[in-house]
């Protein structure tokens, strides 16, 4: 059980997108803030998380939140865009929390799977980082045939992508039929799946990232979300799946 002694629950509860502070105290001043017991809270002395409930309900996941999901094709990890935003697809309140529950990497308009948003920075920075060398797994369907030569460019840490100065890190490609693929990569560079079979001569019609690390969809419906257990979180943190 997370105890809170020091921040007021006002405060607490805005920072969880509940309202703003004014309106979150006039929340508690009506008495819509109880314990699990349904004894009426303050906004002063110790509460724990799990204890609290608004309207009766337990509140939202606590700071720290790790959240996975199945990204629909079409949606944009933005926060502005014309688009429909992955955003769309979690609680209103999530929008609204402080810290803000940011995507993890980024999966393209066109691409579809695994995405991890959470509001901690350094989860974000450990699974983003190329030094972690946390593996994301793509299903990707090409417009050719596979040349043959594929699987040896990637892996070869050698393959340049257009614009860039410095080559890709080995790559592994696991062949499924002549048009599909698996790739399982370690960096995050710009679109990188689709700029690797541009920079082999192919291109990339449909793409999909169905794990990152020990994480995988699973069958997580499309446009589905779910939050990790701390166990998840951990394994998540620390995983590599190994392709080589
Ligand atoms: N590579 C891409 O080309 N697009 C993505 O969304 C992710 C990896």
């Amino acid at each position: 059980m997370i105890w809170y002694a020091d921040m007021k629950l006002a405060k607490y509860l805005a920072n969880l997108g509940y309202g703003s502070r004014r309106e979150v105290t006039a929340m508690l001043n009506a008495g819509r803030v109880a314990r699990a017991d349904g004894t009426r809270l303050a906004d002063g002395g110790p509460f724990a998380h799990a204890d609290v409930r608004v309207d009766g309900e337990p509140l939202d996941p606590p700071p720290g939140v790790v959240i996975v999901l199945h990204k629909p094709v079409g949606y944009v990890c933005s926060t502005t865009d014309t688009n429909p935003l992955v955003y769309d697809l979690l609680p209103r309140r999530f929008r609204k929390r402080s810290p803000v529950i940011a995507p993890v990497g980024r999966l393209d308009r066109d691409t579809s799977g695994l995405l991890v948003l959470t509001d901690s920075g350094q989860t974000n920075h450990r699974l983003t980082s190329p030094k972690s060398g946390i593996a994301k797994v793509y299903e990707a369907r090409l417009a050719s045939n596979l040349r043959g030569d594929e699987a040896e460019s990637f892996a070869s840490g050698t393959l340049m992508l257009n614009g860039e100065a410095l080559p890709l890190a080995p790559v592994a490609l696991e062949v499924l039929d002549a048009r599909r693929v698996r790739v399982t990569l370690r960096e995050g560079r710009y679109h990188q799946v689709r700029r690797m079979f541009a920079a082999v001569g192919n291109h990339v019609e449909a793409l999909h990232r169905s794990a990152i690390g020990a994480i995988d969809l699973g069958d997580l419906p499309k446009g589905a979300w779910r939050v990790l257990g701390d166990a998840e979180v951990a394994a998540l943190q620390i995983s590599r799946r190994d392709p080589t």
